[in-house]
């Protein structure tokens, strides 16, 4: 079968945006695709300083995943870190990708930008795992032999460059080893942009604007009653396309709720639905959808519940799975084959 591959970093509790951008499509392929899911901790060592922190977001990130629906048995499902390959393959694409190609990361660029409008240093607070960030992930993808990665449209470019890299690979060894060249998949346009936040901007980890999947109901409440939202008058017709409550609620509702998202998308169109009612009907169809992974998610972060044997046992097949391309690759490019 084809290889679906996805991670997350751990670097705080798991939110709407995850769910919706990453979690959910990638859960939808396990049925057609051989489906390798990760916890992204070596990427999150980028900015996470607290190792405290670290392990709870990272157990947090992976209960996160079981309680949406993953079935460790028909998935491979690891923690990035227990697994070396990954590591050793890193300095070798490393030595094999242009400085030139990392420059022009969005990611790096972005914190260069902010830094120089603010008259600083261009390289300040930039370490250089942000810097290879890229590169580590393109690993990620290409030591699994991935043909298709699920992600929101912020990793897009992630994705190109680990095709890139891979083509660069193939151009000088592709006669020794090729690596399979991956594809992203992003949620279609009728889904729009990134889901937004509570400041209306992408929902991010790194803006701080973010609701998190588990919260007890009434911070849920008090969160979203946070959304902004126009000054249009109760009475007066609104455009739902532009209002982040309702692009979170046609985001996030399943099927079982399109009924609801109709209804509601009409009546902000015809005048009489105000912003208050709207943020109501939000907060029901969230609370309904997210109940019953609450529950699994608060069963699966109690210490001693069967999270650690599922990460362990992924990690030996992430691990079986790596070292058959890796082993591969040393040959490849001429690393001695003793080891
Ligand atoms: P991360 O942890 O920032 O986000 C995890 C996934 O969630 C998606 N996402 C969103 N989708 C829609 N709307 C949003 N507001 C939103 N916020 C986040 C992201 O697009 C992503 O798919 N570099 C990756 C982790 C990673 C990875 C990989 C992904 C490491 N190695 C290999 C795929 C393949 C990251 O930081 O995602």
């Amino acid at each position: 079968a084809k290889v679906s591959l996805t991670g997350i970093k751990p670097t705080g509790e798991p939110h709407l945006g995850n769910l919706v951008g990453a979690i959910r499509p990638a859960l939808t392929l396990t049925e057609e695709y051989d489906s390798v899911y990760f916890i992204a901790d070596y990427h999150a060592l980028t900015s996470v300083r607290d190792p405290q922190e670290l392990r709870q977001y990272t157990r947090s990130v992976a209960a996160t995943w079981l309680a949406a629906g993953l079935d460790p048995k028909r998935t491979t499902f690891y923690v990035q870190s227990d697994v070396p390959e990954i590591f050793e393959l890193n300095w070798a694409l490393s030595c094999m990708t242009a400085k030139g190609l990392m420059n022009r990361a969005h990611a790096y660029k972005a914190a260069r930008d902010k830094n120089v409008e603010a008259g600083e240093d261009p390289d300040a607070g930039v370490n250089m795992g942000l810097y290879n960030y890229p590169i580590l992930m393109a690993v990620d993808i290409l030591i699994m032999e991935s043909d298709v990665v699920p992600v929101g449209r912020d990793q897009l470019q992630h994705v190109e460059y680990a095709a890139d890299i891979a083509g660069s690979f193939n151009h000088v060894y592709g006669k020794n080893y090729r690596f399979k060249v991956p594809e992203a998949i992003v949620p279609d346009e009728s889904h729009g942009q990134a889901l937004p936040g509570l400041d209306g901007r992408k929902m991010s980890k790194s803006y701080d604007n973010t609701i998190p999947l588990f919260l007890p109901e009434k911070k849920l409440l008090k969160l979203v009653r946070r959304i902004p939202t126009d000054s249009t008058p109760v009475d007066e017709p609104k455009n739902p396309d532009t209002s982040a409550p309702f692009q979170i609620l046609e985001q996030f509702a399943s099927a079982d709720h399109a009924g609801v998202v109709a209804d509601t998308r009409k009546r902000l169109e015809a005048g009489g639905m105000g912003w208050g009612e709207l943020k109501n009907v939000l907060f029901e169809v969230l609370n309904a959808e997210l109940a019953p992974l609450r529950e699994r998610y608060e069963a699966l972060m109690e210490p001693g519940s069967e999270l650690d044997t599922v990460l362990a046992e992924g990690a030996q097949k992430a691990r079986d799975r790596a070292g058959r391309v890796l082993s591969q690759v040393r040959e490849a490019i001429g690393l001695t084959g003793v080891a």
